[in-house]
């Protein structure tokens, strides 16, 4: 092939991949296209019942059921520590921070919270009544187990 006629060939391969990703990916922005500015969409209720969250896996981070905006989170005040601190769980009545956020990388226990735990919501994030965008496809371990259980093999859980 001509090397010309063969970068065309290939422009037009990718230009028809771009396309089809493009057709799978779901639509984040709206109808609108992309050039033409649009208000941004009114803000997703918070949901703020104070019920707490089954985790869908031992070590998931628990999700946020109260509200936390205006609290500050920087370099000088951690409201979330004022009531998840051990010190203050009886007055708060809020769960304390587990072990887990006393320790260190290496796994060395240290006197007070561990700095790779001090940004709480880069873990904890809360919810909002958004409707999701893309399906969630997640299979609960207890769901999948459940074969299992019913030739009596129960497991510990
Ligand atoms: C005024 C006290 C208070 C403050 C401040 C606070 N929390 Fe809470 N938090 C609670 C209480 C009480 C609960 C128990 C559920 C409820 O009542 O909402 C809770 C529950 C949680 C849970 C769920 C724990 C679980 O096991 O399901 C997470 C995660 C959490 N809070 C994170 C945070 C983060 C992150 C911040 C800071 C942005 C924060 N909280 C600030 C009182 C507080
Ligand atoms: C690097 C990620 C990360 C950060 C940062 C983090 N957490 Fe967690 N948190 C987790 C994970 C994972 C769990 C569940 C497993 C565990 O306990 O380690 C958890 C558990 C919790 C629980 C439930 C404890 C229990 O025994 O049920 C609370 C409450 C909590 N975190 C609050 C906080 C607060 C408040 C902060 C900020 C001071 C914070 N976390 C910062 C990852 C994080």
């Amino acid at each position: 092939m001509r090397p010309r006629l063969l970068l065309a060939a290939m422009a037009a391969a990718c230009l028809g991949a771009g396309t089809l990703l493009a057709q799978d990916a779901p639509r984040l922005r709206g109808p609108e296209p992309f050039t033409r500015e649009q208000p941004a969409p009114p803000m997703q209720r918070a949901i703020t019942n104070d019920v707490r969250v089954r985790r869908n896996y031992p070590d998931q981070p628990p999700l946020i059921p109260h509200a936390i905006e205006g609290y500050a989170l920087d370099l000088n005040a951690n409201k979330c520590m004022s009531c998840h601190a051990r010190r203050f769980t009886e007055q708060s009545q809020a769960p304390m921070i587990s072990v887990t956020h006393y320790q260190d990388r290496e796994g060395n226990t240290l006197g007070g919270l561990a700095p790779r735990r001090y940004a709480c919501l880069s873990c904890h994030v809360p919810q909002t009544e958004a409707r999701p965008l893309v399906e969630n496809r997640f299979t609960d371990m207890d769901a999948l187990a459940e074969p299992e259980r019913q030739t009596g093999n129960r497991g510990g859980r």
